[in-house]
């Protein structure tokens, strides 16, 4: 099934460049468009709003509802509170991670969001539910990675490495646990695109000394919704051993250019001191519906400086 222009996704750059060649670079950076509303999506976004936590929709429908020309003519108030009435279909069995967790059927209400596919038979565990990368999102990113080997350090489900399994001709994804491969292993069959993966089952710390890739890409877990806790999200608080920076150490030992996935809230002055004297980084905000959900980090060949 083709949905056209699903979700509205903008990007809005800041290219961050550190001209010192002695001094590290210091100091915060201010993100452009502060007006922005600043809602989540899952782990990216934990903000689902009334109308779409209570209203079922189909994918075709979600597809019209969200498709350019349908936007224009948004349902009014009157029909807004008309369509809160319409109830879960008694038809509908939701998967039995999100029967065992009311708190996770939110994010089931984006399931279409997460996997355009979602009803051929996409897998997710609890985690994943909060963790995956939108799709539209992750088509983003697998432009702006496209290439021949890329390594996905913290495949996770699947929803990155699947679209970088139509950009680039070969993609190692790795995930630390073994549920997680298997869930990704499975949903790339669903887009018909395992044969471009090779799985592995590892930590990938402890792996990229072994690893030859011409871009690497980063998603590690942020410490769940309560990311947002704090107005300024340290790299510290990546959820591996020795934090963000130790990961993104690992990948440059392997390549220069990485795409590192990261919460809308992180400090951009430590991204500026980490790749330090006259390196750059390239900061781009990742928008979905109209709503910032991340930020990517690029390095390296990745930084697109015109
Ligand atoms: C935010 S999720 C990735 C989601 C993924 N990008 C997607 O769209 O489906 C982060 C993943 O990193 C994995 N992870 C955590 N530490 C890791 C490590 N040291 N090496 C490899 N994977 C790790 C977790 O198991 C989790 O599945």
């Amino acid at each position: 099934m083709n949905i056209p222009n699903l979700i509205l996704l903008f990007q809005v750059k800041q290219f961050i460049q550190d001209q010192s060649s002695t001094q590290p670079a210091s100091g915060s950076v201010e993100l452009e468009n502060p007006q922005v509303e600043m809602d989540d999506f899952s782990e990216k976004d934990d903000e689902t709003t009334e109308e779409e936590e209570e209203n079922f929709l189909s994918a075709e429908e979600w597809s019209a509802n969200l498709s350019g020309a349908e936007r224009k003519e948004r349902p009014t108030k009157r029909r807004k509170r008309k369509l809160r009435r319409k109830k879960l279909p008694s038809s509908v069995t939701l998967p039995v991670e999100i029967q065992e967790n009311e708190k996770l059927k939110k994010y089931w209400y984006q399931r279409y969001r997460l996997f355009s596919k979602f009803d051929k038979g996409i897998r997710l565990d609890e985690e994943s539910w909060y963790s995956v990368t939108p799709e539209e999102v992750s088509k983003h990113l697998a432009e702006r990675c496209r290439c021949d080997l890329i390594v996905d350090a913290c495949c996770g489900a699947g929803g990155n490495t699947i679209q970088f399994a139509f950009t680039c001709e070969k993609v190692i994804a790795i995930d630390i646990d073994p549920k997680k491969i298997e869930l990704a292993r499975h949903n790339a069959k669903v887009y018909g695109v395992a044969n471009r993966i090779e799985f592995i089952v590892g930590d990938f710390l402890q792996l990229a000394p072994k690893l030859q890739a011409e871009v690497v890409f980063l998603s590690p877990p942020w410490g769940g919704p309560s990311y947002m806790a704090s107005p300024s999200y340290p790299l510290a608080s990546i959820q591996v051993p020795g934090g963000g920076e130790a990961l993104y150490k690992a990948a440059v030992s392997i390549s220069p250019h990485v795409a590192y996935f990261l919460p809308k809230n992180i400090n951009t002055s430590e991204l500026v001191h980490m790749v330090g004297p006259g390196g750059s980084v390239e900061v781009e905000q990742n928008f979905l519906d109209k709503k910032l959900v991340a930020v990517t980090a690029y390095f390296g060949e990745l930084v697109d400086s015109a």
